[in-house]
């Protein structure tokens, strides 16, 4: 049996609705479905008017569809989804659509696209980034998964997306490619989050500037190279006066902070396809860090403090250095996504990646119109950093860079993404570093052999112990 509804959504949390309303805003006759039906009766009393399909069970929601039928999972990642697909799949006929645009493991999605396409189901995992207003208004969308449902849900997602350079929607590829896109997406907003974090407490403890100071520093940046909406609610956070007190309301939270996983992941698949990811693993790492209260409260009382002013920071030199490592936290998530993709046959294209993020997504910013260009103007650009004109603006940096990050270590305010990234471009660029002893010391121990400069591909062991001294 089909029915007239061009759309159908399950799971009405925050998200599942606001996504539902923003498909019928654009004219789609949607159907909507929640287990717990006052779920569905919550949505219908708050937003009935503007004319749903509800269904009461996962079979009435089939019937009502046109086929074939495309249902979007908006639930829970993980098990809840398995559930959601075992209560709906038998209902569903050949050729029918599966999107889940919940944030799936991308291997939970791969497992699923397998277990549909025996089913003849058409799977596809859709990361949908910008929050509770982005769904209702227009998100940043990344589906991927069985290539033939891509014409069919386009002209639907196009709808409902964002409009940056272009609509915010794009096929990124293969099986669990758009999931993994998204979670590529959150480790780079962790890297970000992370990096204004950072140069949010250089002002406040290094500088002690007051909270308007700050908010006018962060509004100056929205309006240049580093305009972007984290900077923007940035600006707004510092500027907000804590409503039971007197003081910024930033200064009365917890210094803990949560984690739903997206971000952790990446990191684990960076590490496991042996590519650097040392911004957003330290902002992974930082935020771990943050939420061990107990050691952190012992810690205090044992070790000494040292936070002292800096006031010979200049807020330009801030800016040079949060703009130069979020450039270094990019390169390095957009060489996760490529590597993956070849690895995985994805067939990921990194400036439509850049486009789509553009608009509706949280780390949407100005800067993502010129990485699309970067990768426009080169595709098989191997590393962000070495387009021209972004190596150009590294280089200009870098001075500003070194000044602020070796004043806050002498100062003792933490900045791990703003090193870490520092780091990772003077290795990145060095001639010769620490390897050489690593290999030596490995030959040493275990006789795993090394490569000499005059000779690179002849490996070589040596009997380390019995060589000549060199003496002064
Ligand atoms: C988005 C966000 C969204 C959510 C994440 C972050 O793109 O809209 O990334 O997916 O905010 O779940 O969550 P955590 O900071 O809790 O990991």
């Amino acid at each position: 049996m089909s029915g007239n509804a061009d759309i159908a959504v399950i799971g009405l949390g925050v998200m599942g609705a606001n996504l539902a309303r923003n498909f019928r805003s654009r004219g789609l006759t949607v159907a909507v479905h929640n287990r717990r039906t006052e779920v569905t009766e919550h949505l219908l009393a708050e937003h009935g008017a503007e004319g749903f399909v509800a269904c009461t069970t996962p079979e009435e929601l089939v019937a009502a569809l046109k086929t074939p039928r495309v249902v979007v999972l908006m639930v829970t990642a993980g098990q809840a989804v398995d559930a959601v697909i075992a209560s709906i799949g038998e209902h569903l006929e050949p050729g029918d659509i599966l999107v889940d645009g919940g944030n799936s493991h991308y291997a939970d999605t791969e497992r699923r696209s397998v277990a549909a396409a025996a089913h003849d189901l058409l799977y596809v995992g859709m990361g949908v980034s910008g929050g509770e207003e982005g769904a209702l208004l227009g998100p940043s969308m990344m589906p991927g998964g069985d290539t033939r449902a891509w014409p069919v849900i386009r002209p639907l997602m196009e709808k409902a997306a964002a409009v940056g350079q272009g609509t915010c929607v794009a096929w990124c590829g293969r099986g669990g490619a758009g999931h993994y896109t998204k979670m590529v997406h959150n480790g780079i907003e962790y890297g970000d989050m992370q990096l204004l974090g950072e140069v949010f407490t250089l002002m406040r403890d290094g500088l002690g500037m007051d909270a308007p100071a700050q908010a006018e520093v962060f509004e100056g940046w929205n309006r240049g190279r580093l305009s972007s909406f984290l900077v923007e609610i940035t600006a707004g956070i510092v500027a907000s006066r804590d409503p039971q007190g007197a003081g910024p309301l930033v200064d009365a939270i917890l210094d803990e902070a949560g984690q739903k996983g997206t971000g952790r992941w990446t990191s684990v698949q960076a590490v496991e396809a042996g590519v650097p990811l040392p911004t957003i693993t330290a902002a992974v790492d930082a935020r771990a860090i943050s939420s061990r209260r107990a050691q952190r409260t012992a810690a205090r009382a044992v070790l000494p403090r040292g936070v002292a002013r800096i006031p010979e920071l200049a807020v330009e030199d801030l800016e040079q250095a949060l703009y130069a490592a979020k450039l270094a936290s990019y390169a390095q998530g957009f060489d996760l996504l490529r590597t993956a993709s070849e690895e995985r046959g994805y067939g990921i294209d990194l400036g439509e990646v850049a486009r789509i993020w553009t608009a509706g997504c949280i780390i949407r910013a100005a800067f993502l119109g010129r990485v699309r260009e970067a990768f426009q103007r080169d595709p098989e650009l191997p590393s962000l950093v070495l387009d021209p004109s972004f190596a150009e603006e590294l280089a200009t940096a870098l001075p500003a860079w070194r000044r602020v990050v070796a004043a806050a270590v002498i100062a003792g305010i933490p900045v791990p993404a703003l090193s870490a990234s520092l780091a990772w471009i003077d290795q990145v660029r060095g001639e010769r570093g620490a390897a050489q002893l690593i290999q030596a010391q490995r030959d040493w121990f275990g006789a795993h052999t090394y490569r000499r400069l005059d000779a690179p591909d002849a490996p070589i062991h040596t009997d380390w112990a019995s060589l000549e001294r060199l003496h002064r």
